[in-house]
């Protein structure tokens, strides 16, 4: 999969993106992500980006002419793209499993007080909020976004980590609870059922508490 992100702070991005399961699976080419600095499609020594919104108002907006640009580059027939703003719908797990069947996605990044408006009726399919809250920019929702997408290729999590039984899997269930060693830490025990060895009874306590769980503290996914 070929994952481009646009964005004014690429750096912020391939720190995040370098470590761990996803920094793997890039490493291994099961993932390909290509950070694209906006500042590179300017034409003016500042590399300016951004400019003053008509009829006046607080902050920036990102300029039409370098994400057009930027766009035309890297457009390919399949690509699919994606505007990073808190004006998006909510990114979910479905989004997150109907991105990973696609072989190119491209994530723009906002700033400022947003992008001019004929960016977002022309050159995006999509636009995605990562949650109800305003971050300084959308590299890091970009960077949230491929993570989730990314974990869920094949081949990117190993067989100790699997996608398929967990939160947000296939039931909107939030999991259960999990106990290691040791069996009593300072008083506080592991609960009976799960060191009874019957199978049938851990499955029935899990999904009790699964469904427990979700009950408190997410009851709008039921
Ligand atoms: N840019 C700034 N805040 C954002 C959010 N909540 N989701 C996506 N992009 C953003």
């Amino acid at each position: 999969m070929q994952i481009d992100i646009v964005s004014l702070f690429p750096a912020l991005c391939k720190g995040v993106l370098s470590e761990s399961v996803i920094g793997r699976a890039w490493k291994e080419g099961i993932v390909n992500i290509n950070l694209v600095d906006l500042r590179d499609y300017t034409h003016d020594a500042r590399k300016t980006v951004d400019d003053k919104p008509y009829g006046g108002g607080a902050g920036m907006v990102l300029r039409p002419e370098p994400l057009f640009e930027c766009l035309q580059d890297l457009r390919t027939p399949d690509a699919h793209v994606v505007l990073m703003t808190p004006q998006g719908t909510p990114f979910n797990q479905p989004t997150a499993r109907r991105f990973a069947t696609m072989s190119h996605l491209i994530l723009v990044c906002g700033h400022y007080e947003g992008v001019d408006e004929r960016v977002r009726q022309c050159l995006m399919d999509e636009e995605l909020s990562i949650g109800d809250y305003v971050l300084t920019n959308g590299a890091i929702a970009a960077s949230v976004v491929t993570d989730a997408v990314v974990r869920l290729l094949p081949g990117a999590l190993g067989n100790d980590e699997s996608s398929e039984e967990e939160s947000f899997g296939n039931e909107p269930l939030l999991e259960y609870p999990q106990f290691t060693r040791p069996v009593d830490y300072k008083g506080m025990k592991v609960p009976e059922v799960l060191l009874s060895g019957n199978h049938q009874e851990v499955d029935a306590w899990r999904l009790e508490q699964r469904v427990l769980r979700t009950v408190s503290r997410r009851p709008d996914l039921l």
